[in-house]
């Protein structure tokens, strides 16, 4: 089975049992502070697990790509990845428990579907703890199935919130206990009659999660009013299982960067080349290259492309780079421009699936050449004053030295110093960092723990803020300001924005009057559910891609006509009207007092604002 058959197949059987289909979400989240990236496929869905309508209806299916960077260290073994696919369905209020673990029940094992074998299938439930009580029901569901099916009930195992729980994805939000459904990939006649955590051979492919609970700023664990399904099966995994492979850099999703990879590696005065498997070290350099540079290309290609640079979601894409080129240097490659050589080839393999690729195809290998020149006359260098210095331990200044002169992303100079066995005062780099530059290094900032937006009445006010900033500065600059970026946080807003100059004072004050006009307006936030071509055809603002012809929640802000009706006149003489998930504050009257606190460059090209609400 090929990746293209199996996310089909995951979409149909769920279309089957009544899910829609919805397209995927950008990997750069919107209006969330909190995380830098998409880490599951309900991140975008948030606003909807807590309560907000969904336009597609309340059972929906997608694909969604993701990008996770806690385990960076971990990629170069058989299945860690920086970039993955979640194949995801979910229940908005809708069906529970009974149906969620049929369904996977179904689709994992009918002949029909997946037909994988029975025997080798396990699964965990929650335990319960002080915070929320043992899942009997889950665990009689599956004991239920595994007694028709004459499987042991060890195969059904009771684990601690540590493995049985999800969520929230930040701080604070929806979460709760989950079923975990695992395959045994070891050999068919070797089943265990128990399952045990600890047996690498079973590998966990499915995560149902029952979202009961909201976590709340107090740390309690709440009940939720509308109880969710939210489940994620990784496709690199399933894919692997299907096909009987123990790697999944083996699978169609990896082989045409891998076999790149070692053509890359030809040595042309003996004809040598390193091939993926020859050694452990080969094959791991090989998974990292592949691995980082994937990511790389999807993070740069999203229709909110992020270029290197030494903040946030730059700053990932650059150690991502980075750490590849590193890799290339030991395995041999020699070739200028061999990220772009093996970005083109992620491009060609994911285009139909992410024609975002193929459409921003210049603009990734643009960074990347750029990247790379940059990096790769340094890294020699650096590498020779990194052995000078790391005779005994690295310290702050040193790494700084490292990362300011050579372009050391602090989490190389770890894993070299790791790997020379030599400590590194991390501390001190950050104060040193500190000193130089006011950056806000989001590894520093443990941003990368994830997390998820609020839907608080001040961040509320603030989104609908951001929609009348736009609107405005489109006004006061000109049509060619579109989007870039928004992020919320409950005290602020800000927004990335493309114009090419610095604002000046005046500008910046005509903004500010037309946003704060429009609030004394009090003019209405309106929702309505529309097609994307009629969205389009209206006008709406707003990066979205309705690849299955799924409705889009449009907001306009305008005034009402009689009858508080949206009529057409209203339409067109709308103060905003955005493509966008919502929440929104119902008129405009009680945002207050707007003001722009900051302007300044973002990234070539793009400027970003930050400004507040007052009463
Ligand atoms: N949100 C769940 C996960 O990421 C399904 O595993």
């Amino acid at each position: 089975m090929n990746s293209h058959e199996l996310r089909q197949k995951y979409l149909d059987f769920f279309k089957s049992h009544n899910h829609a289909v919805i397209s995927g979400a950008s990997l750069i989240p919107e209006n969330d502070p909190t995380v830098l990236f998409t880490t599951a496929g309900m991140h975008p869905l948030v606003p909807y697990l807590l309560g907000e309508k969904h336009p597609s209806g309340t059972r929906l299916v997608n694909v969604q790509k993701c990008i996770r960077t806690g385990d960076i260290d971990e990629v170069g073994d058989k299945t860690h990845h920086t970039f993955f696919e979640m194949m995801g369905n979910w229940s908005l209020g809708d069906y529970f428990k009974p149906e969620s673990i049929n369904y996977s029940w179904e689709f994992l094992t009918d002949p029909k579907w997946l037909g994988l074998d029975k025997n080798r299938l396990a699964v965990s439930v929650f335990e319960g703890d002080a915070d929320a009580p043992y899942d009997e029901e889950a665990y009689n569901l599956w004991a239920e199935i595994f007694k028709k099916n004459n499987l042991p009930l060890e195969r059904i195992a009771k684990l601690p919130k540590k493995n049985n729980w999800w969520g929230p994805a930040g701080a604070t939000g929806p979460c709760g206990p989950d079923i975990e459904i695992f395959y045994w990939g070891g050999a068919a006649n070797q089943v265990p009659g128990s399952f045990n955590d600890d047996n690498e051979a079973w590998i966990e492919i499915w995560n149902n999660v029952f979202m009961q609970y909201n976590k709340n700023a107090a740390g309690k664990f709440e009940p939720l009013a509308q109880k969710n399904v939210d489940t994620g099966l990784g496709l690199e995994r399933v894919l692997a299982v299907m096909n009987g492979l123990d790697d999944n850099y083996k699978t169609d999703l990896f082989s045409h960067i891998i076999k790149k990879i070692e053509d890359l590696t030809l040595n042309p005065k003996t004809g040598d080349r390193h091939i993926y498997g020859e050694s452990p070290e080969t094959t791991r350099a090989m998974r990292i290259i592949a691995d980082h540079l994937k990511a790389a290309t999807f993070i740069i290609g999203d229709d909110r492309g992020v270029s290197p640079s030494n903040t946030d979601q730059g700053y990932v894409v650059r150690r991502l780079i980075r750490r590849a080129i590193r890799y290339a240097k030991l395995i041999g490659i020699k070739e200028a421009h061999f990220t772009s050589e093996i970005a083109k080839i992620v491009i060609v393999q994911y285009k139909n699936i992410y024609p975002e690729l193929e459409m921003n195809q210049d603009f990734i290998i643009e960074n990347l050449v750029k990247e790379e020149n940059k990096f790769v006359g340094t890294l020699e260098k650096g590498l020779i004053e990194f052995n000078k210095l790391a005779t005994d331990g690295i310290s702050g200044k040193e790494a700084f030295k490292l990362y300011q002169s050579y372009g050391f992303p602090l989490e190389i100079t770890e894993e070299l110093a790791k790997e020379k066995g030599v400590t590194i005062d991390r501390t001190g780099f950050e104060v040193e960092l500190q000193k130089h530059q006011s950056l806000s290094r989001t590894a520093s900032a443990g941003k990368f723990k994830g997390g998820l937006a609020d839907a608080g009445e001040e961040t509320t006010k603030l989104h609908t803020a951001a929609h009348l900033l736009l609107a405005s500065l489109r006004r006061v600059l000109g049509d060619h300001v579109t989007q870039k970026g928004s992020n919320i946080t409950p005290e602020r807003l800000r927004l990335d924005f493309s114009h090419p100059d610095k604002m000046t004072p005046i500008q910046i004050k005509q903004v500010e009057d037309l946003v704060n006009g429009a609030i004394k307006n009090d003019f209405k936030v309106v929702c309505e559910e529309l097609s994307l071509e009629e969205a389009k055809k209206r006008g709406a603002m707003g990066v979205f891609d309705s690849k299955y012809g799924e409705k889009v929640k449009v907001y306009t802000i305008c005034h009402l006509g009689e009858g508080n009706i949206l009529a057409p006149e209203c339409l067109k003489s709308a103060f905003s009207q955005e493509i966008c998930g919502g929440p929104h504050v119902a008129n405009t009257e009680v945002l207050g007092h707007f003001s722009i606190q900051k302007e300044e460059a973002s990234s070539a090209g793009v400027r970003r604002i930050k400004a507040v609400l007052t009463k």
